[in-house]
Formats: structure tokens, sequence, C-alpha cells
């Protein structure tokens, strides 16, 4: 069903909701459980929009989470719910998606209003954002295998026609289940209500929630990363803009759950706590910013973004498992009924992956093979890929600029790519034959420059790594620096000299 289609629904809907009868939505008498929208819906404060790759969040919610598109023949199909207000089929994901690549094309709208989320198109910052790959997020969900969000920059998702979402000054609130493994500065990491041209239209036209360590305004205090307030040309705290709370160093744990609320008039509130275990943090409960002005009243348009700013900037990369929006301002005990919810969820990692293998998940170093060069490994340096000496005496930075986390490959996932360690999101990848760390943009033709194929030393030592879309190419060093190369050919880099020993790599414990 289209998204026209689906929200051309929502008046029978709500009639059937208001009825306790519900036509074309799942029958409350299936419920399962309780969910974060039940919760919400319980206290007057209903979800308009409820978006996540990895439960329901209805007790009785049994359609379809979110769509996946493969690669191999633009197909595309639903993944649902295990059991009505259940987890996600992820199998049906493996299955569908096996042999190829998937992304997430559609993130479904769990609520009454159909507010389903595509990828973002260009706006005022940024041109057309790509979906996430489905598969590069796997986490565990009531002990079930479910997979979140992975935005690795120039990926977002956008409905600038949502049905119920506040506009103008009304109020409402909102949560978000991300994570702190995977963030950075760019701008901007954002859940929420934004403008519905894609433009930056002014001060108080976004009321959403970003994750990040983009600090707008001064102070932010330790290394972050913080919840904060995107209410557009500003990342806010507080009233002031910067922090009033000197408690408030970030969150730092691997499932946070994140929550705003916005009377739009003259209140906000951010609060953050820890997915897994204990309670919500008040990081700030006060005024809306006047000044400068724009912001109290608020300017609310009703679009929904995710993973990008208002405007579609779309530097920045997280995680993204759970978020719900409402019509009204959820009550404290409400926000700490939900919070409660995210973590009876149990959220954990996937099971832990041995260091120093090629398993996707296992952090690992890889060290040249050729007689000069024993003691060198590939790592970055100013997003070029060379090799260089690092031993237990090196400097944290050289560690970790040489440790990677095997991904399974972007482009084949028999196959394997290499994430930075210490930036996540980029990528060790070729192009014009030399590699280079890059932030992963979603291309396909990234995809493939990033996907490597192990097969057995060509020395007859350690492992060698065939280029997906090259496959007579390998990853070798050559005066250092990282290319991939053929043996013999019309690069000063295919040089048939020592080619089986600059492309066999022994594979290592990360150094960091
Ligand atoms: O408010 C921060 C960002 O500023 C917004 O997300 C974006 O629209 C603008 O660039």
């Amino acid at each position: 069903m289209t998204g026209f289609l689906r929200k051309a629904m929502l008046p029978g809907a709500v009639l059937a909701l208001a009825a306790g009868a519900l036509i074309g939505l799942p029958a409350t008498s299936q419920a399962a459980g309780t969910g974060p929208c039940d919760i919400y819906g319980a206290a007057g404060t209903p979800c308009v929009a409820a978006h996540s790759t990895t439960r329901a969040l209805y007790g009785a919610y049994n359609g379809p989470l979110y769509q996946v598109r493969r690669a191999s023949d633009g197909a595309t199909t639903n993944i649902g719910v295990l059991a009505a207000g259940g987890f996600a089929n992820a199998a049906a994901q493996d299955s569908f998606c096996n042999g190829t690549t998937c992304v997430m094309s559609v993130i479904y709208d769990q609520s009454p209003r159909h507010n389903d989320l595509t990828p973002a198109p260009p706006g005022g910052v940024g041109g057309q954002d790509n979906p996430v790959p489905a598969d590069a997020l796997p986490v565990t969900a009531g002990g079930q295998n479910v997979y979140g969000l992975s935005f690795s920059g120039v990926m977002g998702y956008r409905d600038n026609s949502t049905s119920g979402i506040a506009t103008g000054s009304q109020p409402e609130g909102m949560y978000m289940v991300t994570s702190a493994t995977h963030f950075n500065s760019g701008c901007c990491f954002d859940y929420g209500n934004a403008e519905t041209n894609n433009l930056d239209t002014g001060n108080g036209h976004m009321d959403a929630i970003y994750f990040g360590t983009l600090c707008w305004f001064s102070p932010c205090n330790g290394s972050g990363p913080w919840v904060m307030a995107d209410l557009e040309n500003g990342l806010f705290q507080s009233n002031t803009g910067g922090s009033q709370n000197t408690a408030n160093t970030g969150s730092r744990n691997a499932f946070v759950t994140a929550t705003l609320k916005n009377n739009g008039t003259n209140f906000f509130a951010l609060k953050d706590g820890n997915a897994q275990s204990g309670g919500l943090n008040t990081r700030y409960s006060g005024a809306l910013p006047t000044s400068p002005s724009g912001y109290s009243p608020m300017h609310k348009e009703g679009a929904i973004i995710l993973g990008i700013g208002g405007d579609n900037s779309n530097s920045a990369i997280g995680n993204f498992f759970e978020g719900a929006m409402t019509s009204g301002l959820p009550s404290d005990a409400t926000e700490n009924a939900v919070h409660a919810n995210v973590v009876s969820v149990g959220y954990g990692g996937p099971s832990p992956v041995a260091s120093g293998t090629l398993n996707p998940g296992s952090t690992m170093s890889l060290r040249a093979t050729t007689a000069c060069c024993t003691t060198r490994y590939i790592r970055h340096q100013n997003n070029s890929v060379v090799t260089s000496v690092i031993s237990s005496g090196s400097s944290t930075l050289d560690k970790n600029d040489g440790s990677w986390i095997v991904r399974r490959g972007l482009a084949d996932n028999s196959c394997v790519s290499f994430e930075s360690r210490n930036f996540p999101g980029d990528f060790l990848r070729h192009q014009n034959f030399q590699l280079f760390k890059q932030p992963m943009d979603g291309s396909a033709l990234f995809r493939q420059d990033a996907t490597f194929c192990p097969q057995a030393g060509r020395s007859g030592t350690g492992t060698s790594f065939a280029s997906l879309n090259f496959p007579t190419r390998f990853i070798r060093h050559f005066n250092n620096t990282l290319y991939i190369a053929s043996n013999g050919g019309v690069h000063t880099w295919d040089a048939a000299s020592l080619w089986g020993d600059d492309v066999s790599w022994v594979v290592t414990s990360g150094w960091s």
C-alpha cells in the first residue's frame, strides 16, 4: 500500500480506534503486551508517529516494520513482526537478502497516521540521501536477532506530508533509542519535527531530538555525545543554548533513550538514560529560548526527519532502533514509563566476536609479510591508507588508525569490508586503484569499492584480499602506500616483483 493510500485510510481508522474496533489496523484483542505507544495513548498523548526496525511499538501491532530492497534485482519485501506486539522477523530479511545486499527502503509508521519514512530528498544542504544498509547494525532485542538503522553519512529519511504531527505552537513529545557507539559531530543526527520544504526556514521551525558531539553553543560539558534539541539554527541544551547542567557530560551507553518535549510556547525538556537499565536523567527542563527570537512561540512545520538536519544537512552518523512522536505534551511519569518499557526489551549487542579474525564484528589489524616490512600494519593517515610500524609502544592514535572492524562485505556479504576503528562509518575503499578511508555514502559504487574477498595468501603465507569489482587486483602495499594491484600491469604498483609477498597479510588481534 502506498503512503498516500495508507494515509487516506486515516479518518476511518481513527473512527474505528475510537469505537475500539480497528479497521485496517491490528485488532486490540491480539494485544501481546504493552508498547511505548500504548503508554503514551493511555496517558492522553497518543503516538502520531512510531518507527522501529526492531519491534512493535504497540502491544497489538501486527503490520510491517520496514521494507528492504535488494541489490540483485531491485525487488522489495516488507519485514514484519514475529507475533503481534513482538520483535522484527530478521530471519525473513536474511532469507530475502541472501547472496546479495539490501537497504532499508521504507521505515513504516506503526501509528494510525501512517507517516512512513523514505530516503530524504535533496535540501538546502546536501543532495538526495541514501537508505541505510539493511544488515549494518545487528543487535538483539529480547534475545531475538534484529537489525537497527546504522547511518554512515549521506543517509537519512523524511516525510514532508504527514498527518497529526504538531504544527505552529502545538505541543508534542518524542523519544528515540540510539547508541553512543556510533556518532560524530556532523550536522545533524536528528529524529523529529522539521521543515516541509527541506530548507532552513528559520528559528523555531524544527523540534527534533539530536544525539552527537556537535557543540553548537558553549558550554558543552565533558566529551559527549549529548542529547540536544534541534530547534533550527541551533542545537540547544537549555534556553540559553549551552548546557546549564555541569553533571551532563554526555551519555556513553551502548543503548541510549533520549526524550524531548516542547509545549510550543514557553517550555521544553530534555532527558536521557541508559536504555538497558535505570531511569531517565533530566538534562534540562525550563523555558524555551527567547534570544535570539523565533523559538517562543515555536513555528513547527510538521515534517518528520530521521538521521539528518532540517535543511537536509547530512554529514552526521548515528544509530537508531526505535522512536515515536506524540500529539500533546507527555507527562514526566509517561516518559518514565516509556523508558522503563524500553529497558524491559533487553537490548543487547550481537554475540561477542573474537578479535583478530575475519568474522564480521571482529576488530583486527593487518600486518605486512614482505621481508622489508613485517612490523608494518595497514593504517589510515589523513584519509590516505599506508603501512606504518606499529608496536606495543606506539601512540594510541597510531594503534587506533591501524585497527579495523570487519563488516560483512558492503556489496557481497560472502566477502568483507573494513570499517575504521576510530572513524565509525568510514571504510577502506579503492578509488583510481589507490586505497583511502572514506565515509560510506551508500552508493553502489562505494559498496563495491569497499568490498574485498579473502583467499589464501598468494605467497603461501597469510591472507590476500581480492577487490570485488576488480577481482584480479589485490590489496597491496607498494612504497608503503596501499593500492589494489594486479600481478604485472600498467601501473608502477602492479610490478610483478614481490607482488605475492606484498598482497599477503597476517590478520592479527586489533591494536585497539
Ligand atoms: O539547527 C541545526 C541545523 O541547522 C538544522 O538541523 C539545519 O536545518 C540547519 O543547518
